[in-house]
């Protein structure tokens, strides 16, 4: 059985997915008091606490490395300078355990602006110093939608082997999406948070936009009246993405670590409510019985920072097929040097 690591844990969204492929976690670590309380109850083990405080020789043998890590910019990013690109960031402790344990494979999760992030040099940095450390790198942006999950979710997905294999993004196998309607509770009826008719605006006719959202309406909530155009004080309301409603014929847009009150408002069967928190961790993948431990708000901000677990386990399933399984053959001849910031169009100087 292959084993893996899981970094920045959370709440085990990574794990689960990893899990269900058939993989075995060996390691956690997670500096979060009450995601290391909630991955406690789920997973029977706390992970370790703060990443910059492990002492690389202590974690034990592991094939795969996951980490859904934070997003830092780096101060002389593209300089090659080797680990001094990287120094006091949350990435250089990831890179240390790489540089130490030489995985075969590290995945790494970001949010969907990651490339943009500091203008390419955050992504440039970390492909460049996962290459110099021996690895090929592949990323894309991955969408949780294409995934079966009724959710508008894109993460952008880094994929780097140690033996030299392209890591293809094309193979992955996409389910078709659900609908909202699908993954509702129809059973938890006296706990839905219904709006009244008055706080809210149904538009007529709305469209499923390409991305699978239907919009439908928006509350009729504190709007900014101050520099606003003549008939224009609507669009402020529906610009706030917790003011909106979508409908449950289509999906639902991303989940936010934000957001620790919950204002994801749907309509559903004619009338307007917030999803539940149930719905909400269903809406990432999440069984029923995964335990939900401590205070809304702060499940609410949990669930916005995981990850979409049927997505994770197909990744999973494809590093075995495509970079672990013991046919698997080269495919990437360059050195690993190859990979250069022009490829982002920046420069070293
Ligand atoms: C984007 S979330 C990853 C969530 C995870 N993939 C899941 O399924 O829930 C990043 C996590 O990194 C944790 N974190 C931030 N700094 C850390 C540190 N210094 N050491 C360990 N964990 C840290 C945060 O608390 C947060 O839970």
């Amino acid at each position: 059985m292959y084993k893996f690591i899981d970094l920045f844990a959370g709440i085990g969204g990574f794990r689960i997915g990893f899990e269900r492929a058939g993989y075995q976690c060996v390691f956690s670590s997670e500096i979060d008091s009450h995601a290391r309380e909630m991955y406690f109850h789920n997973f029977s083990e706390y992970p370790v606490g703060d990443i910059r405080e492990i002492d690389v020789k202590t974690i034990p043998n592991f094939d795969i490395l996951l980490a859904g890590f934070p997003c830092q910019p780096f101060s002389i990013a593209g300089e090659k300078k080797g680990f001094n690109d990287i120094r006091g960031t949350l990435f250089f402790d990831i890179a240390k355990i790489v540089e130490y344990h030489l995985p075969k494979v590290v995945i790494l999760e970001n949010v969907k602006h990651f490339k943009n992030h500091d203008r390419g040099k955050t992504l440039a940095t970390v492909l460049n110093t996962l290459n110099n450390l021996g690895y090929t790198t592949n990323w894309n942006l991955l969408n949780a939608i294409n995934f079966g999950v009724p959710q508008n979710r894109e993460r952008t997905i880094i994929v780097g082997c140690l033996d030299k294999i392209e890591f293809d993004f094309n193979k992955l196998k996409k389910i078709k999406a659900k609908k909202l309607k699908d993954i509702l509770e129809n059973d938890n009826q006296e706990n839905f948070e219904y709006l009244k008719e008055e706080e809210y605006t149904l538009i007529t006719n709305p469209k499923q936009q390409l991305s699978g959202l239907i919009f439908a309406g928006y509350r009729n909530k504190n709007i900014r009246v101050n520099g606003i155009r003549p008939d224009t004080k609507h669009l402020s309301r529906v610009h706030k993405q917790p003011n909106r409603i979508y409908s449950s014929e289509g999906s639902h847009p991303t989940l936010s670590s934000q957001e620790s009150a919950g204002r994801y408002y749907i309509l559903h069967d004619g009338k307007v409510r917030k999803l539940t928190l149930r719905e909400c961790y269903r809406l990432m993948g999440f069984p029923d019985d995964f335990k939900l431990i401590g205070s809304k708000s702060k499940l609410y901000n949990r669930v916005g920072n995981s990850i979409v677990i049927p997505m994770v386990e197909e990744i999973a399933n494809q590093v075995k097929q495509q970079l672990l399984n013991p046919n698997c053959t080269p495919n990437h001849y360059h050195s690993p040097q190859q990979m250069s910031l022009f490829d982002f169009g920046l420069s070293y100087h």
